[in-house]
């Protein structure tokens, strides 16, 4: 049954989010103030998007600049920040070109054309379909909600994109289908499924998917929309797994809360969109670009990578500690760098709002029974203590 409130109580804001009941209203480094004047350790980082935490000095400095040159100028014409941004993408992933897009599920939408195009021009396949994997998430859209296999994104939205199978994650028997399967135009995978409960793809059937999808000339394309841009302590997850993947995804902290989403490819697959095939009004800007151009000098000079590593390193060592303390509460903490999660015994959501109501602390869900922890990579070792003391006290008293 729909919920059907009074006029006078509808929220002229679509339901579509349930939130927690803080209206944030300022944020700085790895802090947000509600509107109230509550200041809260924002261990959320705007879900994997603030990597250098809230407004960031170097990236602020140049989107002010660039709001008294130009916002918008369309694709129709050569955009210099759109260029550079594109050739810094490349010279880091190993791919060749770029288009850019506004969002995660826009670049996903994105790499699933190419792929369908590139098989119907290059590999004469006219009935291909795509793998994905259980538990996997892709976002929104009718193809990228296909792509994902979960019921529970895709109930009440049929009838679906054809051209997707599923298939089990980090298991054999995915390999074994895989390489008896005529049809597979694509493979589409998450290093570390997200949204799916924080599983990092195991590095040996990674291995083999590779070789399956080499052998049979099927493209890999890594959804990094969640793990890329340093999110695991490596700029892309893929590198950890030593992948060279068709086609790459990013976009959440590409441009640091301002929106940007990308598509990156290998030339033989990015040929394929010529002028006309594929299109965004606003993908890539010269404000959006110049937000993720800032993004990507900051990781360099701050040398945030290296602090991703140490950071995570030692935040997971503290989990495990805790682990070690609370056996009946914590099952299990998992991930790469600074995207954990913590399995636990109750509903993750509690231990979210005591959190968040007793110790002024944000941190996510990732399913029912994880807690994803996603602080700014540029956090440090108090912050860090700070959240183990707030989430050791409530574990304690439980
Ligand atoms: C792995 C992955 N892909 C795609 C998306 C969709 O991104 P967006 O919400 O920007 O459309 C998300 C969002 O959480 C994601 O985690």
């Amino acid at each position: 049954m729909l919920n059907m409130e009074s006029a006078e109580k509808l929220s002229p804001v679509m339901s579509a989010y349930g939130r927690f009941p803080i209206t944030v209203v300022k944020g700085k480094g790895s802090y947000v103030w509600d509107s109230e004047g509550k200041k809260y350790l924002d261990f959320t980082a705007g879900i994997a998007v603030l990597a250098l935490g809230h407004v960031p000095d170097a990236v602020e400095e140049a989107l002010q600049k660039q709001l008294g040159t130009l916002w918008h100028c369309s694709n129709l014409y050569h955009i210099a920040s759109q260029e550079k941004l594109a050739a810094m993408l490349t010279e880091l992933s190993g791919c060749d070109q770029v288009f850019f897009c506004n969002s995660g599920a826009e670049a996903n939408e994105g790499a699933i054309k190419l792929a369908r195009r590139y098989a119907h021009l290059i590999q004469k396949k006219e009935q291909g379909h795509i793998v994905t994997f259980d538990h996997s998430f892709h976002g929104r859209t009718m193809a990228t909600l296909t792509a994902t296999a979960q019921e529970k994104i895709q109930k009440g939205f049929g009838p679906l994109v054809s051209g997707f199978k599923y298939l089990p994650y980090n298991s054999d028997e995915a390999i074994q289908t895989l390489s008896k399967d005529k049809d597979c135009i694509a493979v589409m995978l998450e290093m570390v499924q997200g949204e799916g409960g924080v599983i990092p793809a195991d590095e040996a059937w990674v291995k083999k998917l590779d070789q399956v999808c080499r052998e049979k000339e099927i493209l890999l394309i890594v959804d990094e929309v969640q793990t890329g841009i340093g999110r695991t302590g490596t700029m892309f997850a893929y590198e950890q797994y030593g992948l060279k993947p068709d086609v790459v995804t990013v976009a959440k902290a590409l441009g640091s809360g301002i929106p940007i989403g990308a598509v990156l490819a290998k030339k033989k697959v990015s040929q394929v969109f010529t002028p006309g095939t594929h299109g965004s009004t606003f993908g890539g800007n010269p404000f959006s670009t110049t937000a993720g151009i800032a993004t990507l000098e900051a990781f360099k000079k701050q040398n945030v990578l290296a602090q991703c590593k140490a950071n995570g390193t030692y935040l997971k060592r503290q989990l495990h500690a805790l682990k070690e303390k609370h056996p009946l509460q914590i099952k299990d903490v998992r991930g790469k760098g600074l995207i954990i999660g913590v399995e636990t015994a109750d509903p993750a959501i509690d231990t979210v709002t005591r959190l968040r109501e007793e110790h002024q602390v944000l941190v996510l869900t990732a399913g029912e029974k994880v807690l994803r922890i996603l602080p700014p990579l540029n956090t440090d070792k108090n912050e860090i203590d700070r959240f183990i003391q707030a989430l050791d006290t409530v574990l304690s008293n439980q």
